[in-house]
């Protein structure tokens, strides 16, 4: 994997680069699609291809691990084959989802022990096998094993955690130096930064991941409920200790405006399943605003969906059609809704990036955040 910084705003720390992989460039700053079991919900891949762009997706190890598990993955050729995807993905390493489980997990230093949301069947992750998991499910970048701590978390208990992480992240980069990918192209670690919403621990947890050498960094454990001011600030301590030279990915984030002001801070890569999930509940976003299409204000609203959106259905279908589609509950509204949202996020971030080429980002960052902070 290669980086290369095209260009740093002069206004703010905002980065343009691009990302080059056996897959293909990526380039930066960028949104990645979740598609967590191989399967963009509710678009194809050629929809997605063709109308949203993308130049990588994410996939989950926790769900591919359960379904359609690692044997068939690797009787496929890995998860690009398997999905018919032939540009870039990354897989998160489960230790977000294995979070969330909450009462279905036991955590120890050999790693976690959970309980499947699917059969109730138990099952383990360690640093070792969650490296030759992502190993057989193929993933251009794939993360470490880390522990994603909740908010508010107590400052022993944060500082235990990533001090475990630390040590997880040592087992992860020993273990997959000892396996080689399977498939025939190369595969990236990314380490992930933690130390919740302590300036100190964040400190020392960018260090300590700086120094692992990786050829990227992802920062975690934010948008995990804190207010967006401190995810703002604990994004700035760990964007200034992080290498400049390789890419900063900020896992789970976020809404439009988020991803606005973390560019600002000098982030380049973002996931979140906002755009597909809000998708499917009638909330769409807009350049002026989100609009809730459910709403019976735009039962007789002809106009297109987005009269400036990035995607075909944007101009081919009407608010008061979409509108209709989801008080029938057809899941072509659902569709509609996924395929305007990703088209959104996506060009959002394509405009950043034009933006921070041209040198007027922080200018226009600011125009957008104040644009974007309605509901119609
Ligand atoms: N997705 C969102 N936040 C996190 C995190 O802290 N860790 C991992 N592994 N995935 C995430």
């Amino acid at each position: 994997m290669k980086f290369e910084l095209a260009v740093t705003d002069t206004g703010s720390s905002a980065r343009a680069g691009v990302i080059t992989t056996d897959h293909g460039i990526i380039e930066t700053p960028i949104f990645m699609p979740v598609g967590t079991v191989a399967s963009v919900k509710g678009i194809s891949q050629k929809d997605l291809k063709e109308e949203v762009n993308p130049d990588i997706i994410l996939g989950n190890t926790y769900h591919l691990y359960l379904r359609p598990q690692t044997e068939i993955l690797k009787k496929a050729g890995g998860l690009h084959k398997f999905m018919n995807w032939d540009r870039n993905i990354l897989t998160d390493s489960g230790g977000y989802q294995v979070y969330s489980l909450a009462d279905r997990r036991k955590i120890k230093e050999e790693g976690v022990r959970f309980k499947s949301h699917i059969d109730g069947s138990y099952h383990n992750f360690t640093p070792e096998n969650v490296m030759e998991i992502q190993r057989l499910i193929g993933a251009d970048i794939i993360m470490a094993f880390d522990e994603c701590t909740p908010y508010p978390c107590d400052y022993r208990y944060a500082k235990n955690s990533m001090h475990r992480t630390h040590r997880w992240l040592d087992r992860c980069i020993t273990h997959f130096d000892k396996t080689p990918p399977l498939y025939g192209y190369a595969q990236a670690l990314f380490p992930i930064v933690q130390g919740s919403t302590y300036k100190d621990l964040r400190e020392e947890s960018a260090e300590y991941i700086a120094s692992a050498g990786a050829e990227g960094n992802a920062i975690g454990g934010l948008s995990v409920g804190e207010p967006a001011e401190e995810m703002y600030a604990m994004t700035e301590v760990v964007t200034n200790i992080l290498p400049k030279e390789k890419p900063r990915y900020l896992m789970g984030v976020g809404t439009p405006i988020n991803i606005l002001e973390n560019i600002a801070l000098g982030v380049d890569m973002f996931d979140c399943v906002m755009p597909t999930r809000n998708a499917r509940n009638g909330m769409l976003f807009t350049a002026h605003g989100t609009i809730n299409i459910k709403n019976k204000k735009w039962e007789d609203d002809f106009s297109p969906i987005d009269e400036s959106g990035a995607t075909y259905v944007d101009t081919f279908y009407t608010k008061a059609y979409l509108r209709h589609l989801f008080t029938v509950n057809e899941m072509l509204g659902k569709q509609i809704a996924t395929m305007h949202n990703l088209g959104f996020y996506l060009w959002l971030v394509r405009e950043a990036r034009k933006h921070i080429l041209a040198g007027d980002f922080a200018s226009w960052k600011s125009k957008m955040v104040q644009q974007m902070d309605k509901r119609l």
